[in-house]
């Protein structure tokens, strides 16, 4: 099997703070320097990526003049054009600065949550003028650390609060945006509001402009709460919800690792790329937009290293989505699609016109059953699951 070469068609896409991680962390201090946005774009393009995505303070630093701001956006424009790279996703920076260190749509300091507001506003216009259709937001630091010290009632209304008053202005503007919320379970906070893709599904459905909110889940925040990301993007999906993804690898539950997708949980990025890329097995919604990597190029590396760990990712995703391929048209795979019931879960469980009374009457269905022999068959997913993980290995 050779590694793929990825194209534009492959709509990878890359946030900018994550090829320009200085690679700071708690402990230490930065081991690479930072590099000009517009020398990404060209960079993302010579390696065959498509997008880029950015919070707004990654391309103007906070504090920069207007002046400024217009000359830096001019540039970066100038860079997208010149090289047909597509802005596809704008996020805002609502965590850094240390005003923002109690939240800003959900900061006890209503100060602080009218700044934040103006600052995600302001942000919302310059990804409609760049062309972007995802806007996400991550409540980073959204939360707390103890319970005591916030009335989460109150912060899940002005959260609320807040998210329709963008997905308002957004629409008042006529802007194709929607809004993309991204779940997280803590850090940095010790607990984030929306933890996990359920809470977020939940909390959109109570929004007067929830029509244009879904949301933007990472594989790594999925795992952190020991969840299954593939089952999560999969009810988005359900949902209609499912409005653009980060992809990285996450190992087990611990800090957010933020690696090359593929290199955390393999067996897991498997799953998810086949339903990316093969859809459900009886069909239903599918996913359609940019395949988003959101990771940090480890801080051993330097700047080859992290074009190389980019490529990684690009990589990986089209192996897996080689081998997912490869497993669906496999004969046996779909002989045990069928035989394991996986085909027959999309037949509804009630016949066609079947009224609740005859149901019931229905004796077949229950008093005549003998539950032994129900209980009796095997389902066969051992064997499935083997020929995928085969597969996966390049044994077949
Ligand atoms: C994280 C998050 C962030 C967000 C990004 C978008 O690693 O905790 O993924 O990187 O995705 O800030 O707003
Ligand atoms: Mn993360
Ligand atoms: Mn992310």
């Amino acid at each position: 099997m050779s590694i793929p070469t990825p194209t534009r068609d492959d709509h990878f896409s890359f946030g900018m703070w994550t090829i320009n991680w200085p690679a700071q962390d708690q402990f230490g201090s930065a081991t690479r320097a930072m590099m000009d946005p517009v020398y990404i774009v060209h960079k993302l393009a010579e390696i065959g990526a498509w997008g880029i995505t950015f919070h707004d303070d990654d391309l103007v630093p906070f504090g920069t003049s207007d002046a400024e701001r217009d000359k830096i956006i001019a540039g970066f424009k100038k860079a997208l054009a010149d090289t047909g790279i597509v802005c596809e996703m704008v996020t805002t920076n609502t965590f850094s600065h240390p005003l923002f260190k109690d939240g800003a749509f959900t900061s006890n300091d209503r100060r602080v949550r009218r700044f934040g507001l103006r600052k995600v506003l302001r942000n919302v216009d310059l990804a409609a003028e760049l062309g972007a259709t995802t806007f996400v937001m991550w409540g980073g630091r959204e939360g707390a650390e103890y319970d005591t010290s916030k009335d989460y009632n109150a912060a899940l209304d002005r959260y609320a609060e807040g998210l329709d008053t963008v997905a308002g202005y957004i629409k008042s503007q006529g802007y194709k945006l929607r809004i993309g919320l991204e779940p997280k379970p803590n850090e940095p906070r010790g607990d984030i509001l929306l933890p996990t893709v359920g809470h977020a599904i939940a909390f959109i459905d109570r929004l007067d402009n929830g029509d244009i909110v879904g949301l933007n889940p990472e594989v790594g925040h999925e795992q952190m709460a020991c969840l299954n990301y593939t089952v999560g993007i999969a009810q988005a999906l359900w949902c209609g919800k499912l409005f653009h993804i980060d992809l990285n690898g996450q190992k087990s539950i611990k800090y957010d690792q933020d690696l090359v997708f593929g290199h955390g949980d393999l067996m897991s990025a498997f799953g998810t790329v086949d339903l990316l890329e093969n859809g459900f097995p009886n069909g239903g919604p599918t996913y359609t937009g940019a395949r988003h990597f959101d990771y940090k190029p480890s801080r051993t590396e330097d700047e080859e290293g992290v074009w190389e760990s980019a490529k990684a990712n690009m990589a990986m995703y089209l192996l897996l989505k080689e081998r997912a391929k490869a497993f669906r048209a496999d004969s046996e795979t779909q002989d045990l699609l069928k035989s394991s019931g996986v085909y027959g879960l999309a037949e509804p469980t009630l016949a066609p016109g079947e009224s609740l009374e005859s149901f019931i009457a229905d004796r077949s269905t229950f008093e005549d059953v003998d539950p032994e022999e129900l209980a009796d068959r095997g389902y066969g997913f051992v064997r499935l699951n083997q020929i995928a993980t085969e597969y996966l290995l390049g044994a077949r």
